[in-house]
């Protein structure tokens, strides 16, 4: 008989988890093992015989931290990836020791009503539509792929067309306009939907990577039938926007039912939650469907993004699902998650949501996302003072910038050579990207720790790194 030993095994988690969360501002950034050497240090033979659970716990605990990313640090700045809030891990915590089935609202009333407020007010913070529905799914992928998967729905609808139950076979053919920057996970979408990765009709951007109004009406004359048009808060490198009120005049003057506006806001949409970003996503709240993810930029703990659709219909006809052994959706005021969302069997992700809103306040939510665009203000105007710096792209929360070869060669091996003394450094961690075809070291401050003294110390090894690189530059 297995032994219920909640106490140590939780005791020994939180201790462990205090070490590293307490560690954070003392340790390199980065790991201090790639995945080779981790996979050596964990590598084993399946165990015959277990051994006692306070004993794994504390195994797992001595075994990760060497080859963890300290992305909760102030100066962790790879990818768009968020710290985590204390309120958020904690509230997770509880999802995971309550361990409900999240997927319908009868048997599960707790966490499924929780989510279900949290869902309301994200619709507030970010002023959509408050009768628009929202499936707390696994991210930012997911939720692109749920509201395609409606959009799907909807403009096949308007022509009559039921997907859900007749397939894409024989259907009226369903164009989709997407812009020249757009994130990777909006192809992923589009090819799990059935709708081709890469026949999407690609709208020209800007330099900032927002989708050109002109070039989207252009294609949009030209094309007879449905279409689904995807739009972007929020670009992975420089953070630019697309001019959202223009696309969706664009989309208006077509003037169909049979066209839908998407807008992929991973972390964008964030932005309208601060009274001072709110002008640049003007327009969003005429999109009929939105992916975002908490996070990201709310600092909830992996995994928790949004699907979040106007058509509410089209949004459950994608997504619903009914069997005779599940308890029927009763109360259309108490709203089944497994309706809006891919899975079946799902974690209550959105409770931590409602940790995060509830702690921060509606003042919070915008001070934490103002203070990020703040910081990353002070690393595009310190790096961008510094003889051999340019900054390529500089928008809400994100900068890319570029450090020139002093020796005249080849910026983007001087850049790279930056980037990866840097990210070895531990200082801070900063991640690359290629930026209209030149290399960038990608800046993303997406942490509610993050303040002055951290950037100044990040701003330091980028430039000690682009000294010492000068210094051994060829030539
Ligand atoms: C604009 C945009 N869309 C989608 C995604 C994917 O989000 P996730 O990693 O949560 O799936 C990202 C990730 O950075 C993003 O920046």
């Amino acid at each position: 008989m297995l032994e219920a030993d909640y106490d140590g095994c939780l005791a020994a988690a939180a201790g462990a988890a205090l070490e590293w969360l307490d560690g954070l501002d003392r340790r390199p950034v980065g790991p201090a093992v790639d995945a080779a050497g981790m996979l050596a240090a964990v590598a084993g033979p399946l165990p015959e015989r277990g051994d006692g659970a306070v004993v794994v716990v504390r195994e797992l605990a001595a075994l990760a931290p060497p080859g963890l990313m300290a992305t909760g640090s102030g100066r962790f700045h790879g990818w768009v990836i968020g710290g985590a809030l204390p309120v958020a891990i904690a509230a997770d915590w509880l999802v995971s020791a309550w361990d409900q089935n999240s997927a319908m609202a009868e048997p599960f009333p707790a966490t499924t009503m929780i989510e279900q407020v949290a869902g309301d007010w994200v619709l507030e913070l970010l002023d959509l539509p408050r009768s628009a529905s929202v499936g707390f799914v696994t991210g930012g992928q997911a939720a692109n792929t749920v509201c395609l998967a409606a959009a799907r729905n909807g403009v096949l609808a308007a022509h009559g067309w039921d997907v859900e139950r007749d397939g894409l076979q024989g259907a009226p053919r369903v164009h989709v306009v997407a812009g020249a920057e757009r994130h990777d996970t909006i192809d992923v979408a589009l090819r799990a939907l059935g709708l081709g990765g890469r026949t999407a009709r690609v709208a020209a951007a800007d330099g900032a990577g927002r989708m050109e109004p002109r070039a989207l009406e252009a294609i949009l004359a030209r094309l007879e039938g449905p279409v689904i048009v995807c739009a972007q808060a929020g670009n992975v490198n420089g953070g630019g926007v697309d001019p959202l009120d223009e696309l969706a005049d664009a989309v208006d003057a077509r003037g169909r039912a049979d066209t839908w506006l998407h807008v992929d806001g991973a972390f964008g949409l964030w932005g309208r939650a601060a009274p001072r970003r709110r002008a640049l996503l003007a327009g969003a709240e005429r999109a009929h469907s939105w992916a975002t993810d908490a996070h990201k930029w709310l600092n909830t703990p992996y995994d928790c993004g949004m699907a979040i659709c106007a058509d509410a219909g089209a949004h459950r006809r994608a997504m619903g699902v009914r069997a005779a052994y599940l308890p029927e959706g009763g109360d259309a005021a108490l709203r089944d998650p497994v309706d809006v969302t891919p899975e079946l069997s799902r974690r209550a992700r959105g409770v931590p949501v409602w940790a995060a809103i509830r702690h921060l306040g509606r003042e919070g939510v915008a001070e934490l996302v103002e203070r990020c665009c703040a910081m990353a203000d002070r690393y595009a105007a310190r790096l961008g003072a510094a003889p051999g710096a340019e900054v390529l792209g500089r928008c809400l929360n994100q900068v890319v910038v570029r450090f020139r070869d002093p020796a005249g060669r080849d910026d983007d091996a001087h850049t790279r050579r930056v980037l990866a003394q840097v990210q070895r450094g531990g200082e801070c961690f900063p991640s690359g990207t290629v930026w209209r075809g030149a290399a960038g070291i990608r800046i993303s401050v997406c942490n509610w720790r993050t303040d002055a003294a951290d950037v100044d110390r990040g701003v330091a090894a980028m430039l000690a790194a682009h000294r010492a690189g000068a210094a051994v530059s060829p030539g």
